[in-house]
């Protein structure tokens, strides 16, 4: 079923937001929980159906999973009973739902198991490269076959497993967690290597459930396999990525003013921070501790003129799923915004360069599409429009932000896939918008 969001024109926004749990973490620490000795406590869990649909999938390998506070709109809690290493063989296929970070990183935890196991997608997901993981786990030894052209669904059967020493060619923190989890069973020391600096929750993660992981090199990691799990408890930040649609929104409309407590400020994932400073954004570190590795900490966020940006490179990599707000809001900065060296967004649950496009133009603006992405020129005036979310949370999220600088009222449709990553997008919004 496709509802509608109505998204009017904001005068400013005011508040103070503390926001569910990191996605990537949540992913993260939901699955070595499962495998840890013992029962680990998770507070703050991401509410998203993807973190819930990685719930489900250790549920059905055999974890007893019990859940606080879900779908109540407040913070949720999760208890999850750890198997020691070795899951149960699932009944049915393992359903990942839209989560490309659920089936990625699964394998190669599934790859160690000593069962056949099936995971399949939605619809969007179905569509995503798999060839990524797929290349690496063979090399280690793995049984896993794909549908045509490398795409979900999957099908695993743990095989003895050997070391491998793998720099991957595209960037991706999903693959390398995925192959760092698969390294935990194998025969020998794994050593594994990424292109550009990518988010390193798999690593601080696995630390803080007791493994260790060395560093072997600039963005290099070696890993041992037969390494045990302790179980922990941990207060999750707020997601960074969340709150980016917030950040943006401050950026955008004049005497805004908005505080952030609990967040995630990850250096790795941080560089959002950095880029909204040079547009314009005032930001100001209230407080900062560290938590099983993480920096964890409130900011203050301040409406200054927003200026322009170019991102390419290794920030492109560091900044991929803030990249569709960044561009929503760049026709009304002064000079534009630039991305490039960002194709990786052709493949996430949307083909997210083509989204935006087609949503700023509805919108009126003016865009220049390349393979690598977007050159959106500034100081433009948009019209409220028929908006799509294509299936995609963050585009729906992204433009109901747009929106609020837009001449009348936007419709998003399909505005309910913000439940994705933040089911109460929509509502928080409503609650420091003033008209
Ligand atoms: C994620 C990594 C990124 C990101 C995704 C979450 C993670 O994907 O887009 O939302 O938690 O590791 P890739 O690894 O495909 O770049």
């Amino acid at each position: 079923m496709s509802s509608f969001a109505v998204i009017r024109p904001a005068r400013h926004l005011a508040g103070s937001l503390r926001l569910p749990g990191d996605k990537s973490i949540s992913h993260r620490y939901a699955m070595l929980a499962g495998l840890a000795d013992g029962s680990s406590r998770l507070e703050n869990f991401a509410t998203g159906a993807d973190c819930a649909s990685t719930l489900g999938c250790m549920e059905a390998l055999g974890c007893t999973i019990s859940r606080e506070g879900e779908g109540a709109g407040g913070p949720m809690a999760v208890a999850v009973q750890g198997q020691g290493m070795r899951l149960r063989m699932p009944e049915t296929a393992l359903d990942c739902g839209n989560s490309g970070s659920t089936m990625r990183m699964l394998s190669g935890i599934l790859v160690g198991q000593q069962f056949r196991a099936e995971l399949r997608g939605d619809a969007s997901l179905s569509r995503r490269p798999m060839a990524r993981i797929l290349q690496p786990l063979r090399a280690m030894g793995a049984e896993i076959s794909a549908a045509a052209h490398d795409r979900p669904p999957l099908c695993i059967r743990g095989e003895p497993l050997r070391a491998i020493d793998y720099t991957l060619p595209v960037a991706s923190a999903q693959v390398k967690s995925c192959l760092m989890f698969a390294g935990l069973f194998a025969a020998g020391e794994s050593c594994i290597a990424e292109p550009v600096r990518t988010r390193d929750h798999g690593e601080l993660a696995l630390r803080a459930f007791g493994a260790e992981i060395e560093a072997a090199g600039p963005n290099r990691w070696r890993v041992r396999g037969g390494q045990r799990l302790r179980p922990i408890h941990a207060q999750i930040p707020g997601d960074l990525s969340t709150a980016a649609f917030f950040l943006a929104a401050a950026a955008l409309i004049p005497d805004s003013n908005l505080v952030f407590d609990n967040l995630l400020l990850n250096p790795t994932r941080a560089a959002l921070l950095d880029v909204l400073r040079g547009l314009g954004l005032q930001i100001t570190v209230l407080h900062l501790e560290e938590r099983h590795g993480e920096l964890v900490g409130a900011i203050q966020a301040r409406y200054g003129e927003l200026r322009g940006a170019t991102i390419a490179g290794a920030l492109s990599a560091a900044l991929i799923d803030e990249l569709p707000v960044l561009a929503a809001i760049a026709p009304y900065s002064q000079e534009g915004i630039q991305i490039r060296d960002a194709r990786e967004l052709r493949v996430k649950e949307s083909d997210r360069i083509a989204s935006v496009a087609a949503n700023l133009r509805a919108m009126g603006a003016e865009v220049e599409e390349f393979e690598d992405g977007l050159r959106v020129p500034g100081r433009q005036s948009l019209h409220g429009a028929e908006l799509r979310a294509f299936d995609d949370h963050r585009i729906a999220m992204a433009f109901a932000i747009a929106s609020l600088r837009a001449q009348g009222e936007s419709r998003i449709a399909g505005a309910e896939t913000a439940r994705i990553s933040f089911p109460d997008f929509f509502s928080t919004l409503e609650g420091i918008v003033q008209r």
